[in-house]
């Protein structure tokens, strides 16, 4: 694998798509650090985790930005203006799922990554900073915690995260502990809306609509709203050969039957999704009727009535399962947060750069979380997504796009960055 540096030269000058090489072959540079031997899996603060930050952020400083690792982990690089300027932020995060594709949050860093280092050697100034922001974590696959990187510069971190565990008992707050980080040092990485003149971030789409339209990138019109439940299921571990079936009370037997409610209850609503991602028999033997059963639940629509009305009825659902089935049941709510919309001005910004790159400015929502939520209501908030080849697969080492259309969202971007006044 190459070492390319952002700004390094490949020879002739401005060769095609040059901006989304490098976007591409800096991509495949960073899932070197994975904490798996094949495929990518980045969660917060592994040994992989740290490496992908210093990466950032030796490719930041080699691209002319002034930049840092902040106490939370996140990788902040500043293409600087006048000292009382306010800030543009650019960002998204570096933190992957298991398993995960090249391009979720890692595009829209290296986006801004290649847009500030030709600004610097071309010597461009801008009426704000330009801070190219790569997250620590957005996912929440280690603590269940997700923007908790984006959390600490909205001034928006919640403290109860320090109580979460990982899989092996690690809280966040011994983490942190260890790292010499305490509550003042997250509250100062706080920006206050006075200093913020927005915030953009190119977004790989995650689903197939671009793709269907033969369209490079879309414009973000809002962010869905996600709620998220952890359920455990209590009923009697049995002798899978000697309890009759009308005696049993079965407690992945009662997971399975909520699950297929969450799927019925969230079909043919428009945007209301629900996903049984995690499914769990703890202890579980071939022989052995399930005593426990523990599943995650994840509601998301497009505006907050449709899921929360989804919510009532599959908790109460689940509820009926368990009494009818006699096992007993536990739904902890582990994270709720809004459906926002993009700030009409940066839709604006966006789709007028989309049309001057000659392509049809197209507006489409997202179903997916972005930190970019997190600035919402704090700063102006604006998001271009860019196709996802493979059908819109997301979330899976199958996620790709091309250099074509990284491209593209590299020049929209730097044409809307010279452009915002
Ligand atoms: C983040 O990728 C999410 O939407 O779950
Ligand atoms: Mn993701
Ligand atoms: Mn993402």
């Amino acid at each position: 694998m190459s070492n390319t540096q952002p700004g390094s030269k490949t020879g002739a000058a401005s060769p095609p798509n040059e901006f989304g090489a490098k976007i591409l072959d800096l991509a495949r540079q960073l899932a070197r650090w994975s904490e798996t031997a094949d495929g990518l899996t980045c969660t917060y603060f592994s040994a992989a985790h740290k490496a992908a930050a210093r990466q950032l952020c030796d490719w930041m400083r080699s691209a002319g930005l002034h930049a840092e690792i902040d106490a939370v982990g996140n990788v902040v690089g500043r293409y600087a203006s006048d000292g009382a300027a306010k800030a543009l932020i650019v960002g998204s995060h570096y933190d992957t799922v298991a398993d995960a594709g090249l391009f979720d949050g890692r595009l829209g860093i290296l986006t801004g990554l290649i847009v500030a280092e030709h600004l610097n050697r071309t010597g461009r100034k801008l009426p704000f900073h330009l801070d190219v922001i790569g997250f620590a974590e957005e996912e929440g696959v280690r603590f269940a915690a997700p923007y908790l990187g984006s959390s600490a510069i909205a001034g928006r971190f919640d403290d109860a995260i320090l109580q979460r565990r990982d899989k092996d008992g690690v809280s966040v707050a011994a983490l942190f502990q260890e790292a010499g980080v305490d509550r003042d040092a997250i509250r100062a990485l706080g920006r206050p809306a006075g200093t913020l003149r927005g915030y953009l971030e190119i977004h790989i789409e995650q689903g197939p609509v671009l793709l269907e339209r033969h369209l490079p990138v879309g414009v973000v019109t809002a962010i869905a709203g996600a709620a998220r439940f952890r359920v455990t299921i209590r009923g009697v571990a049995g002798h899978a050969g000697t309890v009759p079936m009308p005696l049993r009370h079965d407690a992945a037997a009662a997971g399975a039957e909520i699950a297929l409610a969450v799927e019925r209850r969230c079909s043919g609503h428009g945007t209301l999704v629900g996903t049984v991602g995690q499914f769990a028999v703890p202890n579980g033997l071939i022989n052995v009727i399930p005593g426990l059963c523990e599943l995650s639940l994840d509601i998301r629509a497009g505006d907050n009535e449709t899921r929360d009305a989804a919510i009532r009825d599959i908790l109460a659902a689940a509820e009926a399962i368990a009494s009818r089935r006699g096992v007993s049941i536990e739904i902890a709510e582990i994270g709720r947060h809004s459906a926002v919309p993009c700030a009409p001005p940066m839709r604006a910004a966006l789709a007028a750069a989309v049309a001057r790159a000659g392509i049809e400015p197209f507006h489409l929502a997202s179903g997916a979380g972005h930190d970019a939520a997190i600035f919402a209501g704090l700063t102006d908030i604006g998001m271009l997504f860019v196709r996802c080849g493979n059908g819109g697969v997301s979330h899976s080492p199958l996620e790709t796009i091309t250099a074509g259309d990284a491209d593209v969202a590299a020049r929209i971007l730097l044409d809307v960055v010279v452009n915002l006044p």
